[in-house]
């Protein structure tokens, strides 16, 4: 049976939205995906000659890039560059959006997207606010349309590894757990425009890099088999602020999971992550530890707890699940998008809403508890 091709709108033509769109036409065949495929029909930007320009680099890979088996293969076939993002909601070629645009933007064009009647794929984090989040989830309900958070770590090989080893049940009961997203970013040198240090694009370290601890924190406590707890919240947590702007400079925060564990989630703009451990979960019998950078990581391990503790697990073992050659790691979420438009269904079982919602309450609880300049800043739900 000919696989189902999933037509694409991209909104946005800036660094993500190019990533995306390689990634839709990398072959299927060599992540051994053979049941969907990708078409990109509409681009969407704020200037027509932008979306053209998006458009002409696609059609001109480079040397051994791996995205030209879809320029070779039809994925580009009929693209149309629109002058504005309204021009690809209502483009009748589209089946699903991909929203690419700063924080601040993705609730007003995931909702017009939506109205227009198309399904959507949005980057994270998904909304400003939970009210943004919650009108979206009624609007794609009401609608019968597919709408998902662009969380593309959840769909990587390592994230359905680290869970085989946890179903399995060999580390025992969650005791602690950590992760963190540090990159040294060097604020200072960026203008004031850059979507970090600008408090108006939702700038900061907490709504841009947040996302990638709790990727962490959801696949290792929220899913672990031992947990039932389906709404932890924040029980501590603190900013600081990078006084130019006022934006967060780094977030701490910590989770309480009732009755299995605590977790503690970090964010920073100013130092670099830890090389070997972006995540750590600690529990009864040894710990796994996932290795640097937390959306992208390959490698786990597993370790025996220090001697004087020692668990069932007696030896240190490690694990590599890279992402397939000549993919960036995009391509595994919109193959899931494409599934399950394929099969009827308005929201992914591996990224549901409820838990995007669990992360996005985090977020707001951590901006209000702060001091930084996007503290009080509420989402236009409603408008
Ligand atoms: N999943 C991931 O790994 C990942 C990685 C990076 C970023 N992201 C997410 O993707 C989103 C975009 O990030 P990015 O790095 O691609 O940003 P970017 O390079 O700055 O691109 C953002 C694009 O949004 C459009 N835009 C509309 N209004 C804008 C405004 N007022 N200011 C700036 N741009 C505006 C522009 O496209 P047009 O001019 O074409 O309209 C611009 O090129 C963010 O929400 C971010 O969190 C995800």
């Amino acid at each position: 049976m000919a696989p189902y091709a999933l037509r694409w709108g991209i909104i946005a033509t800036g660094k993500i939205s190019g990533q995306f769109a390689r990634d839709l036409l990398v072959d299927p065949s060599s992540r051994e995906v053979s049941d969907v495929s990708h078409k990109i029909t509409a681009v969407g930007s704020r200037s027509v000659e932008s979306a053209q320009r998006f458009i002409d680099d696609l059609k001109n890979p480079g040397e051994g890039e791996s995205f030209s088996w879809g320029v070779k293969n039809g994925g580009l076939d009929q693209v149309k560059a629109h002058g504005s993002y309204e021009g690809v909601y209502n483009d009748a070629n589209v089946d699903a959006i991909y929203v690419g645009t700063p924080h601040n933007l993705h609730y007003k064009n995931t909702k017009d997207a939506l109205l227009a009647g198309k399904h959507v794929l949005c980057e994270k984090p998904f909304t400003i606010d939970i009210e943004e989040l919650e009108d979206l989830v009624s609007i794609a309900k009401e609608k019968n349309l597919f709408l998902m958070e662009a969380v593309w770590t959840r769909f990587h090989p390592i994230a359905y590894a680290v869970e085989e080893v946890l179903k399995s049940g060999k580390l025992g009961k969650p005791k602690r757990f950590a992760a963190d997203f540090s990159m040294d970013y060097d604020l200072d040198s960026k203008p004031d425009s850059n979507r970090f240090v600008d408090p108006a694009l939702g700038g900061g370290s907490l709504l841009d890099m947040g996302p990638y601890p709790s990727v962490w924190a959801m696949l290792l406590v929220h899913r672990n088999p031992h947990n039932k707890d389906q709404n932890p919240k924040v029980v501590n947590s603190y900013q600081s602020i990078y006084k130019r702007s006022g934006v967060d400079l780094n977030s701490r925060w910590i989770v309480e999971w009732n009755d299995v564990c605590h977790g503690q989630l970090t964010t920073d703009l100013s130092a670099p992550g830890l090389r070997e451990n972006t995540a750590a979960l600690q529990c009864e019998q040894g710990d796994l530890v996932v290795e640097y950078p937390p959306q992208r990581p390959e490698t786990f391990h597993i370790i025996p707890r220090p001697d004087r503790y020692l668990g069932s697990i007696k030896e240190k073992t490690t694990h590599h699940h890279p992402i397939h050659k000549g993919n960036h790691g995009m391509s595994y979420e919109a193959d899931e998008v494409a599934r399950c438009i394929r099969d009827g269904k308005i929201q992914s079982d591996r990224m549901p809403w409820e838990e995007s919602k669990v992360v996005q309450r985090w977020f707001d609880s951590v901006r209000k508890n702060g001091n930084s300049a996007t503290k009080d800043m509420k989402g236009s739900a409603g408008q």
